[in-house]
């Protein structure tokens, strides 16, 4: 029987790649990745074809191209990518072109990568947090979780997927240890003791491969993903184990953390604040027992440290 195609949006990056290999990877199993990249010529995509998957082109931002892309497959798996613009508006605008494109060729399944709408924690008018871009508390968060509504409304089979902090930021994302003036490491996070969910951005993928797997069991639900939760704290003494060297959590106030100054700092502060006010309802979506039901190789925080910890660039 020919395999049924799954269409992955992000393919080359990092929650997309990580479900092109969990379906490649899984040589016996009823699906075959279509990576979905705007170069279809990159070294990444080429990494992904020797898999075995096949790569087309398409851009979020078309909805046409989008629709090309979608065609004949079974399923796909929907992302935008926040941090590449800064816009939710744009977001927003891709998030509805995915959602279209799905509805009109008439896909079986869809993952939608979203996140929390904080304002329907945290009005606008709540001033324990400052309103960014006029309309949003947490924008990353706030235009994904508004854009929920295009799939429900285009009445596409959908999962909503909400993942939690990728560990990955450590190396990345600039928000690793930092030696301070004592030439001590210090992880600075405005967490106080709250615990934060965290997961290894190979495992998001390895999860979703799971969800399509289970196939209408998880339609019209939302599902949580994280590897592990832990508290600053605990993450800066794996750390210290991992690095072989003393990394000291550093605790400061979301304020603190917003008036930081790089780009993003405030929606950053803003979620974590967010996140930290909100711990019980966090942690209650993004069980690891229920990750690991989806992806039985979930890594924990050690468990991705041991292979990752050479990578966290030390400032
Ligand atoms: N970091 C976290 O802790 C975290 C947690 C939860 C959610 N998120 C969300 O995750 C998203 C980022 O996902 P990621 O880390 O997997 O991204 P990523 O690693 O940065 O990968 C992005 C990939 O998307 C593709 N892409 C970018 N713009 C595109 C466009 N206009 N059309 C088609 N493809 C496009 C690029 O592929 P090509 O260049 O090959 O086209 C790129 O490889 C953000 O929206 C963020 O808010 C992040």
């Amino acid at each position: 029987m020919p395999k049924k195609i799954i269409a992955v949006i992000g393919a080359t990056g990092a929650q997309g790649s990580g479900l092109v290999r969990a379906i490649q990877n899984d040589r016996s199993g009823e699906f075959n990745a279509r990576a979905v990249t705007r170069n279809v010529n990159s070294d990444k995509s080429n990494e992904l074809a020797k898999l075995g998957a096949e790569v087309v082109a398409a851009d979020i931002d078309d909805v046409e191209s989008l629709k090309r892309a979608f065609e004949g497959a079974h399923a796909a798996y929907c992302a935008t990518f926040y941090w590449a613009h800064m816009s939710p508006d744009r977001e927003k605008v891709q998030a509805k072109n995915m959602a279209e494109a799905a509805k009109r060729v008439g896909l079986q399944h869809v993952i939608w990568s979203t996140l929390e709408d904080s304002r329907k924690w945290i009005p606008l008018s709540d001033n324990r947090m400052p309103t960014l871009m006029g309309h949003y508390k947490v924008p990353h968060f706030d235009a994904k979780g508004e854009c929920d509504r295009y799939f429900i409304d285009a009445g596409v089979p959908v999962t909503f997927s909400r993942p939690a902090f990728f560990w990955e930021n450590f190396i990345f994302f600039g928000m690793g240890p930092k030696k301070g003036s004592d030439g001590v490491l210090a992880l600075t996070l405005p967490l106080g003791d709250t615990k934060l969910p965290g997961i290894a951005s190979e495992d998001i993928g390895k999860c979703a491969y799971g969800v399509f797997k289970k196939g209408r069991e998880y339609i019209g639900k939302t599902v949580g993903l994280a590897g592990e939760q832990l508290t600053g704290e605990q993450m800066a003494i794996a750390m210290s184990k991992a690095l072989g060297t003393e990394v000291r959590y550093n605790r400061v106030t979301p304020e603190v953390f917003r008036g930081f100054g790089f780009p993003g700092a405030a929606d950053l502060g803003n979620m974590f604040q967010f996140q930290a006010d909100f711990e019980k309802d966090f942690l209650a979506l993004r069980d690891p027992v229920v990750s690991s039901s989806l992806n039985p190789e979930l890594q924990s925080f050690d468990q991705w440290l041991a292979q990752n910890a050479g990578r966290i660039p030390l400032g």
